[in-house]
């Protein structure tokens, strides 16, 4: 099958997301590098959307994930029989994480794990309300869409999960509408879709006091900012807080399908009884899965890859500086420079892709470019990307 008639399938019996889907024909990757089927290699500041952490292809992973293989691949249900690979990264976990986040529940997907906390806190408080933030993204399936803050990405699918309230991200004013009647506080350590917004003025330590308070359970959602993107395994270590429930995935595996929540023993076992089974899935756990995630968490806990994060962010925002960025967002290896408009960034991403650069954007913030590379990538890949993008804005 020749390329082009690949591509023609791509967008003939595969499902759509979007009208406007580049279909970029894929050969290989590699490091900070997608390899396309013409021939030409492109820089990745994407990383699948933060996804990639230790980059392409590492070898640590690829190393991992072949020993799995070639062992077994699914043999149960999650949470009925002893295999070596989710026990140890769920064991690695409880050794990194403070305390009281010591036993994780492995799942499929980000929303999977976002769907499991709520149903977790409910289950534990025995409380009805969930309480998310304006602007929020957490997942795509129902439960997760409920806590979505933006009311076009659900107006079409509902009705949704009734019971939900939003509180405004970094207002301590807002955090009076968390209650004895709130079972769990979703929030987004880093704020994604809508700009990379960080949490201010001690926000996440006082939203944690108002939790204890009232005894709702914390969950935070580390999905993107987590293992390492920056600078720290999880982005609440930066802000001097723990949350009840943990919530993590994407990067977790470097490119491999996962999510996970870490809690205190004593919150996890209510999903083992009244109903048991409480949460239930057949992939989650998945060894090969399990493999490249703690392949990933030995590699960052072992290498000097996240003390080199604090300088990658500073040499970004050295050479990021032009008229036409009017700030950058983020923090570590998760920025977002931001232009004048949704239909500027789309064509300066478009052309960037033409020079060989991959950029993203951001999904509730179009002008936002996404800059989220392998945490793996070098400071030369840094300078060659930024050039290719001040090229094409200076034209
Ligand atoms: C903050 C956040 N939460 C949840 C999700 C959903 O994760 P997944 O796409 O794996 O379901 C995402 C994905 O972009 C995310 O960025």
């Amino acid at each position: 099958m020749n390329q082009s008639n690949l591509q023609s399938d791509f967008f003939r019996f595969q499902a759509k997301t979007t009208q406007s889907a580049s279909g970029f024909e894929v050969d290989y990757a590699k490091g900070s590098y997608i390899y396309g089927k013409n021939g030409k290699p492109y820089l990745d500041f994407a990383a699948g959307v933060s996804a990639n952490t230790l980059g392409h292809s590492h070898p640590r992973v690829i190393s991992a994930i072949k020993k799995q293989v070639d062992k077994h691949l699914h043999v149960m249900v999650y949470g009925e029989y002893t295999q070596e690979k989710p026990v140890q990264l769920c064991k690695k976990l409880a050794e990194v994480l403070p305390e009281p986040l010591n036993t994780t529940y492995l799942v499929n997907s980000g929303t999977e794990a976002i769907e499991a906390s709520m149903k977790l806190a409910k289950r534990y408080t025995g409380r009805e309300e969930i309480i998310a933030c304006k602007n929020a993204y957490h997942g795509n399936t129902q439960g997760s869409l409920s806590l979505a803050g933006r009311e076009e990405k659900k107006r079409a699918f509902r009705p949704l999960l009734p019971m939900i309230q939003f509180i405004e991200f970094n207002s301590e004013e807002d955090l009076n509408k968390i209650t004895n009647k709130t079972a769990g506080v979703v929030v987004e350590t880093i704020q994604g879709a809508s700009g990379f917004r960080l949490p201010q003025n001690n926000y996440l330590k006082k939203l944690k006091q108002r939790c204890e308070a009232t005894g709702a359970l914390l969950i935070l959602d580390e999905i993107q900012p987590g293992f390492g993107r920056t600078g720290k395994l999880f982005a609440f270590e930066h802000y001097d807080v723990v949350p009840d429930i943990l919530v993590m995935g994407k990067g977790m595996a470097s490119g491999m399908p996962i999510g996970a929540f870490t809690a205190s023993a004593e919150i996890m076992d209510c999903l083992s009884y009244n109903p048991s089974l409480g949460h239930i899935t057949t992939f989650g756990g998945n060894p090969v899965v399990a493999a490249a995630a703690l392949a990933t968490l030995e590699e960052l806990c072992e290498s000097d890859l996240m003390n080199q994060i604090e300088e990658k962010e500073k040499l970004f925002r050295e050479l990021l500086v032009h008229p036409k960025i009017k700030t950058v967002h983020g923090r570590g290896l998760m920025l977002a420079p931001e232009l004048e408009s949704e239909k500027y960034a789309l064509e300066v991403a478009a052309k960037c892709m033409e020079k060989g650069l991959i950029l993203f954007w951001l999904m509730y913030s179009i002008q936002n470019l996404r800059i989220t590379p392998p945490i793996t990538i070098s400071k030369e890949e840094i300078r060659k990307g930024c050039e290719i993008l001040l090229e094409v804005l200076e034209k």
